[in-house]
């Protein structure tokens, strides 16, 4: 089932997310309409925040948006990142600040550790797309979106555009209902 996003600035995506520690069908049928929102907005990865659920749930496909969709699903519950490495800037955007782009700093390898559905844990390592996604999307279950990674004086121009945006989005979505 299809959920709605939360859009910014949204008190949920400010929150810091909490532990799952029941892995039941209530976590897996979160997963499978994390994936389907996702996959409906074109995103390559969603965090649980971003459907308004406080939940430590990430997913992510790096090939979301084409015809390999489904076929390399990345699902990270309680993910962490034990250790990263380097220096990479590149062009973000997130579905919670819609048409909103910026150059974000981040590492340029990470090693995270996660559980996945069925709670067994395993360790992944990342350079990349992969790497700035699990980036992106942890952040969020901390509650930081990528703007907050800007400097001041960025954050505060991305701001001004953003709100911009959001009108715009909002107008859209309310013809569109
Ligand atoms: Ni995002």
């Amino acid at each position: 089932m299809e959920r709605d996003i939360v859009i910014y600035p949204a008190d949920v995506l400010k929150e810091k997310a909490e532990e799952v520690e029941e892995f039941n069908q209530e976590v897996r049928d979160l997963v499978n309409d994390m994936f389907e929102t996702m996959y409906k907005r074109g995103g390559v990865g969603l965090a649980a925040n971003q459907v308004g659920v406080l939940k430590r749930v990430i997913v992510i496909d790096l090939h979301s948006r084409t015809e390999k969709q489904g076929k390399e699903q990345l699902v990270l519950i309680n993910p962490e990142i034990i250790s990263q490495e380097g220096e990479v800037v590149k062009e973000e955007g997130c579905l919670s600040l819609p048409g909103l782009y910026r150059k974000v700093k981040r590492a340029a390898y990470v090693k995270v550790k996660a559980q996945n559905v069925e709670g067994e844990e395993f360790e992944l390592e990342a350079e990349g797309l992969l790497a700035r996604a699990l980036q992106h999307e942890i952040d969020h279950l901390n509650g930081i979106v990528f703007i907050d990674r800007l400097s001041p004086i960025q954050k505060r121009l991305a701001l001004e555009k953003y709100r911009k945006l959001k009108r715009k989005y909002e107008r859209e979505l309310a013809k569109k209902r």
